[in-house]
């Protein structure tokens, strides 16, 4: 991890927030090449279970929202960690978190257990007396029940089917750790689907396998993949079943994703609380029912945690070590790297034309900097899957070398064919 927390500060992946000011814990920003990263990752989750499929319609709610949600969800009541602070060195845990009755840092004697809201409270409006009190959303799928009624009646949706939605979830973690793995500030990427009861187990299984088969997609290990499904005693309040796909980090193994069977937990209670209708008419059973909830839930922040765990390799080259990030290509955040073998006799130029066109399909880089190797590895550190390079052949017939990351091979290519061949094989659009 530490190799890695590493790369991700040199080569602008992440940063720790606020650091000129000594950091905040449990918030990162996302650099110039941690965003495209992300941005690269929900576009991908976003294809593959939205538009791609004609069951499934977006969202993008608001994060603030009315406080009765969060009465109503059963987050006031019930979304609680319990605590213990350590009698001597004042330090805080989660106690689901610790090993033995001692203090995990100094060894001290522990507090007796209370218990913590972890929602981040917050005011709405200008005026002391009126202002709303009301919470960061604690994850994103509150809106999408909230919304359910008025999806319903502005589409044609018809039962079964989906909502997705991508965005922030905040939550006050009594201790954030393992970098971006558990944070104040994450992105959830979730999908509330709607199913008859009779359909909810079967509709289970189909999403189970949907998740899997993505995290295949996007480039994971298969080896480093695993469900877990958690005891009955152990569920959260709204679920009658929950299994996680884990990823086995550098820290060991950790959840990427929850797929519950929320049942009518969230319609009903809505329902009774807004004393509004959220219930669904089916015209094929000819029955009116409130559905039945299969939700798969994910972390973005994870998944480009174990994006990153995963695609990190060293390896001896010529006696020297290589690093190379051998993200899947359609998720690297730099398509291709433009490199004039040598700046004079008019490579840079032809260089510099070819990058600028290139640009206008995918993420480019354009570096003639120092000898051809040294370029060819700085780009393998940031997991550029092809390099191109413009010698002194391509001024006699047009044509360029691409360098392949992982296997560090080239082959020949028509200049005017560059664009297409890397297009085909970076697109996103293309996975299905
Ligand atoms: N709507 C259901 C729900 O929020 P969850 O298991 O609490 O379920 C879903 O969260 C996913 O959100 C997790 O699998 C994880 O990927 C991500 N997540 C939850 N808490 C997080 C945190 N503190 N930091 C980063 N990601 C988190």
């Amino acid at each position: 991890m530490d190799k890695l927390v590493s790369l991700c500060k040199r080569k602008g992946f992440i940063f720790q927030s606020s650091g000129i000011y000594g950091g905040v814990n449990g918030c990162w920003d996302f650099g110039p090449l941690g965003v495209e990263l992300k941005r690269n990752l929900r576009d991908h989750w976003w294809h593959a279970f939205v538009t791609s499929r004609d069951d499934m319609v977006g969202l993008d709610a608001s994060i603030l929202m009315h406080p009765q949600v969060w009465v109503a969800s059963g987050h006031v009541e019930k979304f609680h960690d319990i605590l213990v602070d350590c009698k001597e060195c004042k330090k805080r845990f989660r106690q689901d978190h610790l090993e033995s009755e001692q203090c995990p840092e100094c060894g001290g004697e522990l507090s007796e257990p209370r218990t913590f809201n972890s929602m981040l409270r917050t005011r709405m409006g200008v005026s002391e007396d009126t202002a709303l009190e009301t919470y960061l959303r604690p994850e994103t799928c509150q809106s999408i029940f909230v919304s359910f009624k008025d999806i319903v009646s502005s589409t044609r949706v018809k039962i079964p089917f989906g909502i997705a939605q991508m965005g922030k979830s905040f939550r006050n973690e009594v201790n954030p750790r393992n970098f971006i793995f558990r944070s104040r500030e994450f992105e959830q990427m979730e999908i509330e689907f709607f199913c008859h009861e009779d359909e909810a187990e079967e509709w289970f299984d189909r999403w189970q396998q949907a998740i899997w088969d993505w995290y295949v997609a996007i480039g994971l290990k298969e080896d480093k993949l695993r469900w877990y499904e958690h005891p009955k005693e152990s569920l959260a309040h709204y679920s009658k079943r929950t299994v996680d796909v884990e990823y086995n980090f550098p820290f060991g193994w950790g959840e990427l994703q929850g797929l519950a069977n929320r049942g009518v937990y969230d319609l009903t209670q809505h329902k009774e609380h807004s004393g509004k209708d959220l219930s669904f008419f089916d015209p094929e059973r000819k029955e009116r029912y409130i559905p039945t909830v299969i939700e798969p839930s994910a972390g973005v922040d994870r998944t480009v945690l174990a994006l990153l765990c995963d695609a990190y390799d060293e390896e001896t080259v010529n006696d020297d070590t290589r690093v190379v990030m051998r993200f899947e290509p359609k998720l690297a955040p730099i398509k291709a790297a433009v490199l004039p073998l040598v700046k004079k006799d008019g490579l840079a130029e032809i260089a510099d034309a070819l990058e600028k066109q290139l640009r206008k399909k995918f993420n480019t880089y354009y570096d003639h900097a120092g000898a051809i190797g040294r370029r060819y590895r700085r780009q393998d550190e940031i997991g550029t899957p092809f390099c191109i390079c413009v010698d002194h052949q391509t001024k006699e017939d047009e044509t360029v070398t691409i360098r392949h990351r992982d296997s560090m091979e080239q082959e020949r290519l028509p200049m005017s064919e560059v664009g297409t061949h890397i297009l085909k094989q970076v697109s996103i659009r293309d996975l299905c």
